[in-house]
C-alpha cells in the first residue's frame, strides 16, 4: 500500500514539472512573439487586402448601394476608384467625416497600414 502511494506521489511530481515547464515555455514563446511583431507592409498587391475590402467593406459597398456616397468595393476597378475618392483612408483611419466601416470597431492597426502603403506604391493590382 506504501509503495503504491509513493508511485503514486511520484508520478503527481512528474506531471507538475511538466506542466511548469510548458507554461514557461509558452510564456516565452509568447514574449519573443510581441517583441519580434512587426507589420509587412513590403510588395503589397491587391489580392492582399481583398479580406479587408471585399470581405468587410463590400458588405454594404457593392455596386449600386450609390446612397452609400458612391464607395464600391466590388473588385480591383472599384476599389481604386473609391480610394481615388480620397475619402477611404482619412474614414478608416477615423480622421475623416466618417468612421469606416461603419458602426463597427476600428480595423487592426496594421491593416490601415497594408492599405496606405498599398496606395503608396500606385495601387498595384499584381
Ligand atoms: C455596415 C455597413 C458599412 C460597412 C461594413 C462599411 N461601410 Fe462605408 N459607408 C457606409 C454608409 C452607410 C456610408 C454612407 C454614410 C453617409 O453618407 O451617411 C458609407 C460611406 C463610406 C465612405 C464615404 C464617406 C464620406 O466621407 O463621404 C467611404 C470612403 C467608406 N464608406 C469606406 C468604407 C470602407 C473602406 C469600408 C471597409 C473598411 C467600409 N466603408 C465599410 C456603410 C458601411
Amino acid at each position: 500500500m506504501k509503495y503504491v502511494n509513493l508511485i503514486l506521489i511520484l508520478k503527481l511530481l512528474l506531471v507538475m514539472c511538466f506542466a511548469v515547464h510548458f507554461s514557461s515555455c509558452t510564456f516565452d514563446n509568447e514574449e519573443d512573439l510581441l517583441e519580434d511583431y512587426v507589420c509587412d507592409t513590403i510588395g503589397i498587391v491587391y489580392s492582399d487586402l481583398t479580406y479587408i475590402f471585399e470581405d468587410i467593406c463590400q458588405e454594404c459597398h457593392k455596386t449600386g448601394d450609390t446612397y452609400r456616397d458612391g464607395i464600391e468595393m466590388d473588385d480591383y476597378d472599384e476599389v481604386k476608384a473609391s480610394i481615388n475618392t480620397g475619402l477611404v483612408l482619412p474614414d478608416i483611419k477615423h480622421e475623416g467625416s466618417f468612421k469606416m466601416p461603419y458602426q463597427r470597431p476600428k480595423l487592426p492597426d496594421c491593416d490601415i497600414e497594408k492599405i496606405e502603403a498599398w496606395i503608396n506604391a500606385g495601387m498595384p493590382e499584381n
